[in-house]
């Protein structure tokens, strides 16, 4: 591990001027809340926990994180019982033979959490899919932003790049969702006319890859002669030799452990596949790669940069954070889901073109709609784990304690645990819709950290929140607007996948008003 060996804590004089980190979480607003207030000054703590000796204690930790009892979750929430601290020491998945180093501090409260969001404070350099980095070979040969750190030359001109991407054709945005979308629940509602079920997640693959490429490029890639409908189906394929280290694909455990979870896959065998995506974003993208060398990125590098903030940062999103939102809404339940579509509705009328239509402006008059997407948002994150290298010594603040930390360790955030921490969430494990209505909904916002940052700041070409921030929660609320304005009400059935829910709808009922 990169830590500062030979360094010892100043005194307790000097370490009150050191860095001191906490959370968004004021006194005020936690009273207003109803939870517990901060002390500031905290006491200070040894980081808890232990890695066991080498190797075994990877290993241990990876088996209870992939197969242990209550699953991921419950590898943290033990661990926290047993240490009585929500700070700890841990082991990360993969571990060998993939990462070199699993050993990380881990923070499990919505107080710890934000310390890695703070650029001064902690060095993001590969660190986008945690204690490894999958092969440059999988993008290119390049390393692609997400696993950029701000302090890098080529930092703030590839995310203006991307800014300019999700800008730059921003009027198609609102009827290309209408149209894609729209094309989805008239297959599924025929899907459940003929067996009684349709796969929210099998229609949303298809239509989150068409929504994006024509929305975001113009280009339908089911009209493309070399790539047909496989779009999806090929992007799948190339995420899982990223992120197979860190999936369970329900295959048998021991080929799994050690197909997964201890070797890399080698990079050749997704070849032909990427690049059959990556040709047809070399065409489809000339505009945007024609700004990438305005702004002084190569060619290739724009072009295998806009392949993954198209496929795995977008797509990718999509794909996990949908069928949340169509899960925790459909058990919401049908009290919830007749507000919601009482005001789509109110305000597609008032704002609507012909009253038909969502439009920007009914949009903007759907607050319910607002806050049920933060909530999804809140309660599931879609990309729960982030990393962050200490730049420094620092005391890292939990609710009641401070904790030291070396320059070189590395920090990790689990973030649902500090999405739903009771201290600062009421009903923290529920899925409320109206949440974050009002003044003091909204003051909770700066708690939901989906996008590796809080949802009152906004991406910066000087940080590492996520590009796509405002274009994420825009589609999102078009989705639930949509579904509203079509129907009453709707049923699900939920399993798991190796990327987040399987939703299947069992029932939709038409709008009677
Ligand atoms: C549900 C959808 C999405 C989720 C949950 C999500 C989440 C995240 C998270 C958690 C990070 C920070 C990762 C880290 O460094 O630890 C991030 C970064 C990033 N995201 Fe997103 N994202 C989504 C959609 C998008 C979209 C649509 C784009 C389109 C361009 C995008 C582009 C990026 C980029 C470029 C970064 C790196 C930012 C930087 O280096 O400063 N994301 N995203």
């Amino acid at each position: 591990m990169a830590t500062a060996t030979n360094y010892s804590f100043p005194s307790c004089r000097a370490h009150q001027r050191q860095i001191t980190t906490r959370a968004a979480a004021t006194v005020t607003d936690q009273q207003q809340q109803g939870v517990v207030s901060p002390k500031r000054r905290l006491p200070l703590r040894k980081v808890p926990g232990d890695y066991g000796p080498p190797l075994l204690g990877a290993l241990r930790d990876r088996a209870e994180f992939f197969y242990g009892p209550g699953g991921r979750d419950g590898f943290f929430t033990s661990r926290v019982r047993a240490h009585r601290s929500t700070v700890l020491r841990l082991n990360m998945p993969p571990g060998p033979f993939i990462a070199r180093d699993p050993r990380v501090v881990a923070l499990l409260d919505a107080a710890s959490f934000p310390v890695l969001f703070d650029a001064d404070l902690v060095d993001k350099t590969d660190l986008f899919t945690g204690t490894f980095m999958p092969s440059t070979d999988l993008t290119g040969g390049h390393r692609v932003l997400s696993f950029v750190d701000p302090a890098e030359p080529s930092h703030a001109p590839l995310k203006s790049l991307l800014f300019h991407l999700l800008a730059h054709r921003r009027q198609h945005v609102l009827p290309t969702f209408r149209e894609v979308y729209g094309d989805l629940f008239a297959v599924m509602e025929n899907e459940l006319a003929r067996s009684g079920k349709a796969d929210f997640g099998q229609y949303n693959d298809a239509a989150a890859f068409g929504f994006l490429c024509k929305a975001l490029l113009g280009r339908d890639p089911e009209e493309d002669a070399a790539l047909g409908a496989d779009g999806p189906k090929l992007v799948m394929k190339w995420v899982v030799f990223q992120l197979g280290p860190l999936l369970r694909l329900g295959l048998p455990r021991l080929l799994e452990d050690t197909l997964l979870h201890s070797f890399r896959l080698p990079p050749a065998l997704v070849r032909k596949d990427y690049d059959r995506l990556a040709a047809f974003f070399r065409d489809a993208a000339r505009p945007v790669i024609d700004e990438g060398e305005r702004l002084g990125v190569s060619r290739d590098e724009a072009l295998h940069n806009i392949v993954f903030a198209m496929c795995f940062n977008s797509f990718g999103g999509m794909k996990i954070l949908f069928p949340s939102i169509v899960k925790w809404l459909g058990r919401a339940g049908a009290k919830a889901h007749g507000r919601l579509a009482t005001e789509v509705r109110a305000a597609v009328r008032a704002h609507g073109e012909g009253g038909e239509v969502i439009t920007m402006r009914a949009l903007a008059e759907m607050p319910l709609v607002k806050s049920a997407v933060y909530e999804a948002l809140r309660i599931e994150p879609p990309v729960p784990m982030q990393y962050g290298r200490a730049k420094r010594d620092m005391v890292v603040e939990s609710h009641d304690y401070g904790y030291e930390v070396r320059q070189g360790e590395l920090l990790f955030g689990y973030q649902p645990m500090a999405t739903k921490d009771p201290r600062v969430f009421a009903r923290a494990e529920e899925y409320v819709p109206d949440r974050f209505l009002g003044e003091d909904g909204e003051r909770l916002l700066r708690h939901v950290v989906w996008s590796n940052g809080p949802e009152t700041a906004a991406p910066t070409l000087r940080d590492k929140q996520c590009a796509g921030k405002d274009f994420v929660v825009l589609i999102a609320r078009l989705l639930v607007a949509e579904i509203f304005l079509r129907y009453d009400s709707f049923d699900v059935q939920v399993g798991n996948s190796a990327l987040g829910s399987s939703v299947t709808i069992t029932s939709l009922k038409k709008a009677t008003f």
